[in-house]
Formats: structure tokens, sequence, C-alpha cells
């Protein structure tokens, strides 16, 4: 691969035969951990941890509280691949780097793609502590993981996300959210490339658009997987009410540590959610 090539399809297959090589895991569900969520890996049985740095082709991850390793396991009875840590954009990857681990579960066989992230809470009811199920979003991080050379082994060139997130997983974890007493809602995310947090202006503009939550992730890997066919559940926690909403400053900290909490949560959630997502 030429030094300034993103990693393609051929550089995912290397990649996924490197994981499944060390690993008897067969991974039919997917994780991805957003900031300070690493709680729930205590749920993986038989886990083998991969360090990113290992795996072919993989980006490095820089951010506190991302660190950086590819978890295989069984959670209860479903095989199960967890990324903890993530690339973003505003940490200059590019659009095809951030979205290349999400590419690398769909070539290790997983089908179902449950993405968290934190964000920070637009609308009345997205309280700190509380957990959004992505409706719909905005992708206003001006860059698309689809955009460049096509190769059509991925899929489509111009894919349809309509329906990006699949409605009967979100039924499914409205009930489970029900069961556990989890405080839950749908909505739209917006999408910004960051790293600075919105403005007060920013924030009033965005909701007046539909936006609910908002956040610097997540939409990259969600189209990466639309195109390779997964079905998608997207979560995000929410850490504190976005700028000017919130009374006190933002900070990156705060994030950090109210995901430890609802990195609780999330955990007991996805126990209720893990057998409907390792039915397709
Ligand atoms: N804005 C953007 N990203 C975030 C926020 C926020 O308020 N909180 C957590 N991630």
């Amino acid at each position: 691969m030429a030094a300034n090539k993103s990693p393609g399809y051929d550089e995912a297959s290397r990649a996924a035969r490197y994981v499944l090589s060390h690993s008897k895991i067969r991974p039919r569900v997917g994780v991805i951990l957003g900031s300070g969520l690493s709680g729930v890996l205590g749920r993986l049985r038989e886990a083998d941890r991969i360090p990113y740095r290992k795996i072919p082709f993989f980006p490095k991850t820089s951010v506190a509280g991302h660190a950086g390793v590819l978890h295989l396991g069984n959670w209860g009875k479903v095989p199960v691949a967890v990324l903890e840590g993530r690339m973003h954009l505003y940490e200059g990857y590019r659009p095809a780097q951030v979205a290349f681990p999400t590419r690398v579960l769909a070539r290790a066989g997983v089908r179902t793609l449950v993405v968290t992230c934190a964000a920070g809470g637009i609308a009345p009811a997205a309280s700190p502590g509380s957990f959004m199920f992505f409706r719909d979003h905005l992708n206003y991080q001006g860059a698309n993981p689809l955009a460049g050379p096509h190769d059509s082994r991925w899929g489509e060139r111009f894919v349809d996300v309509s329906e990006a997130y699949d409605a009967r997983l979100r039924r499914e974890a409205r009930r489970a959210a029900r069961a556990c007493g989890v405080k839950c809602f749908e909505g739209v995310y917006v999408a910004l490339l960051g790293p600075s947090y919105e403005t007060p202006a920013e924030i009033r503009a965005l909701r007046c658009l539909g936006a609910d939550a908002v956040g610097m992730s997540t939409v990259p890997e969600v189209l990466a997987a639309r195109q390779a066919g997964l079905r998608v559940l997207a979560i995000a926690t929410i850490s504190n009410r976005a700028a000017g909403i919130s009374r006190t400053p933002l900070s990156h900290q705060e994030v950090l540590s109210v995901g430890k909490k609802t990195g609780r949560d999330l955990a007991r959630l996805l126990d209720a959610l893990m057998p409907k997502l390792g039915e397709a």
C-alpha cells in the first residue's frame, strides 16, 4: 500500500484474517465503545485482547479514554467483537481511516453493529445520564468515508441512508431500557468535526435544524457499516447539556466521569439486548 493511500478492501481483508487467526471467536455482533464507556468489557467471557498496533493497517488512537484494543469474546451466548477506542476526524485521520475498524469487523463476519458515543444533550429529554437511540443523523463533519475512489467490493457507491438505523433494533432497545430502568429517548444526532465544543449560537442553530444531541464521532462508522450491509444500532450516552444550555463550562473530564456511570447502565442494557442483536 502506498504511504499516502487510505487502507482499502484488501487491507481490511488482511486485517480481518489477522484478527480471526488470533481468536477462536467468530464475531456476529460488533460494538464500538465511546469515551469512557469501557465498563462493558467486564461482560465478555473467554476474551482475547488484540492491541490495535498489532493489527495490520489499523490506525493508532491518541485520545485519553480511548485505549486501542480489539476484544473478542462471548457475551452470553453471542460471539462479539468490541472496539475499545476509536479514531476521530479531529485527530487528523482521514475518513477512510476512521471507518477502517468498522470495515474490518464487517470482513470478519460481523452482521450487526452497535455504535456508542458520548454526546451533548440539546433536546429537553437529553439529560445527563440518559441514552439516546439514533433515529437519524445530520452529517456536519464536512467529510464522508465513502468519498474517493470507489471499490465495489464494499457495496454500492451511492448508499441509501434513509433508514440507516434499524427500526426493529431501536424498538428492542427501548424495550430493554424500560426493563432495566434506564432513561432513554429516540432522536437525531448531529456530528460535528470538533474538537472544540460548540458555541451557544451553534447549539441554538442546530436545535432549529432538528438535532437532539451533538457529538464528534459515530457517523463515519455508520456510513461504512451501512455500505457493507450491516444492521446498525447507535446509542449516545448523554454526558452533559450542550453549550449554552449547560450552566457550567464543558470539559472532557466530565464526559469521562459521566461515561463511567453510564457505562454500567450500558452494560445492563446490552445484557438485555444481546440475544436480539445476535439474531441476524
Ligand atoms: N459536544 C460535542 N461532543 C460531545 C459533547 C458536546 O457537548 N459532550 C460529549 N461529546
